[in-house]
């Protein structure tokens, strides 16, 4: 998968500048944090319209595809120096690894379980699979699931 590589190639640029703290400002960073605070308002939306009566209930599958798609700008955006001078949790490149394998397998699983929902609305299904993808960027962002 093209899109792994690249994550690869991204750690581990991250890995070997973690320390490096004048490179912190890093001149993409706040794009990353663009991507970021994207993930974080497609989970919000599709919290919302599971647990309200929307008319967009329907666009529940469309935010799961999106989280799992813009994985593959985060491969872009954690390039060297961006995250450098935050305490991340992984302990080596290896981790990094798992950790961006585990955000892709439960966004993915997301997408199967949001698009029956929309048919079939089983609440329960969507949100063990909502808390799986939080647990997974808690990975990477030392223990937080609260993205609310
Ligand atoms: C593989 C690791 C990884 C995963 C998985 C991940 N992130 Fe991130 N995230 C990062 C990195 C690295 C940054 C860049 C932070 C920086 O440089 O300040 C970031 C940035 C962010 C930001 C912006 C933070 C700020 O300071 O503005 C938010 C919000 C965010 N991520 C939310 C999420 C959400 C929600 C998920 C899950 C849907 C997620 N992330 C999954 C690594 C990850």
């Amino acid at each position: 998968m093209k899109f792994k590589k690249l994550l690869s190639a991204a750690a581990f640029g991250l890995f070997c500048l973690s320390g490096a703290a004048s490179a912190a400002e890093d001149k993409d960073v706040t794009y990353v944090r663009m991507v970021g605070d994207i993930l974080e308002l497609h989970l919000k939306a599709l919290e919302y319209v599971v647990s309200s009566d929307s008319e967009y209930r329907s666009n529940a599958a469309l935010h799961a595809i999106a989280l799992f798609d813009s994985s593959e700008m985060l491969d872009h955006a954690v390039k060297e120096g961006s995250a450098a001078a935050d305490n991340w949790p992984w302990k080596d490149e290896k981790q990094y690894e798992a950790f961006v394998e585990d955000y892709l397998d439960a966004s993915k699983r997301l997408i199967d379980v949001a698009a029956k929902w929309v048919q079939e609305k089983d609440d329960k299904k969507i949100r063990l699979a909502i808390d799986n993808v939080k647990r997974s960027c808690g990975n990477c962002h030392a223990g937080k699931t609260d993205w609310n």
